[in-house]
C-alpha cells in the first residue's frame, strides 16, 4: 500500500485529481469506480476544473458506484445518484447513460445486486476505484463485520445511520433503511484503488487500516493486501500513523 501525505484536504484533493486524470488520460475509455461522501467533493472540483481547461475529456469514460441507498429514486435529492450528477456528471463531459449507481429504487434486491455485479463484470472490471474512509474503517457501506462479503449486496443500516440521517427527510418512514453496496470483493478486485482521508477525527482508524491487523472488523484493512492501492491523505489524517 503507498502512502502519500498531503498538507491539507486542499493538497489532497489535488493529488487524488492528478491520480484520477493520469487514469483517464493513459486510458480514455476506463471504468472509474467512484464515491459519494464529503471527502472526494474537492478532488471532483479539481477535475471539473482540468475538464474545463481542456485537459480532461470524460467522452469515453465509463463510472460506477461504490453504492446507493435502497428505496430512494435516482431523482431524490439524497440518493448518491443526486448526488454524483451534482458533483461531478453535470459538470464535465461523460455521457450519463455510462455512469451506473446501484438502482435503489429496484425492490428486489437479488437483483439489483445480481445486476450491478453483472454490470462491473461485462466492463472486465474496474480500472480505478475511489474510496472514502468511514470512521469505523467502513468502505462503501461494508460496515465491521465477521466477515468480508464478496459481492455487490445489501445491508441494513446501523440505527445510528438512520437517526443521523432523519434530518435530511420528511417524515421518519422515508428515512432509508438499507442500502445496496460493491462487496469487499468487488472493491478488491479493481485493478487500483485510490483512498482520499482527510482530518484529525480519521486518524486512529487510518492508523488501523495502515498498520493493523488485517481484519473485517476494521473492513478497509484489508487494502494492504492489493496490489495497487495508494492512501492520499493529509497530514491530520496521518498524525497517529508511524
Ligand atoms: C460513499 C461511501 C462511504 C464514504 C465514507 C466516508 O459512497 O461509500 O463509505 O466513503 O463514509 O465518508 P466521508 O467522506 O463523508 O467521511
Amino acid at each position: 500500500m503507498r502512502v502519500i501525505k498531503t498538507k491539507d484536504y486542499a493538497d489532497m484533493s489535488r493529488k487524488a485529481a492528478n491520480i484520477i486524470s493520469a487514469q483517464v488520460i493513459l486510458k480514455p475509455d476506463c471504468v472509474l469506480g467512484l464515491a459519494t461522501g464529503s471527502t472526494p467533493i474537492g478532488t471532483y472540483d479539481q477535475l471539473v476544473d482540468r475538464y474545463e481547461n481542456g485537459d480532461l475529456d470524460f467522452s469515453r469514460v465509463n463510472s460506477v458506484n461504490l453504492d446507493e441507498y435502497r428505496g430512494l429514486d435516482k431523482d431524490n435529492d439524497q440518493s448518491y445518484r443526486y448526488f454524483m450528477n451534482k458533483h461531478l456528471f453535470s459538470r464535465v463531459n461523460i455521457d450519463v447513460a455510462h455512469t451506473y449507481v446501484p438502482d435503489g429504487s429496484e425492490p428486489d434486491s437479488s437483483k439489483a445486486c445480481a445486476d450491478y455485479e453483472a454490470i462491473i463484470e461485462n466492463f472486465g472490471g474496474i480500472d480505478l476505484q475511489l474510496l472514502g474512509l468511514g470512521h469505523n474503517g467502513h468502505i462503501g457501506f461494508n460496515e465491521p463485520t465477521d466477515h468480508f462479503p464478496k459481492n455487490t449486496h445489501c445491508v441494513d443500516l446501523a440505527e445510528s445511520t438512520i437517526n443521523a440521517n432523519k434530518r435530511f427527510f420528511e417524515k421518519e418512514e422515508d428515512v432509508p433503511r438499507q442500502a445496496y453496496t460493491m462487496g469487499i470483493g468487488t472493491i478488491m478486485r479493481a485493478k487500483s484503488i485510490l483512498v482520499v482521508v482527510s482530518g484529525a477525527d480519521k486518524a486512529e482508524i487510518l492508523n488501523k487500516v495502515i498498520n493493523g491487523p488485517i481484519t473485517p472488523e476494521v473492513p478497509a484493512s484489508i487494502l494492504q493486501l492489493h496490489p495497487n492501492a495508494t492512501i492520499v491523505a493529509d497530514e491530520a489524517a496521518l498524525s497517529k500513523t508511524s
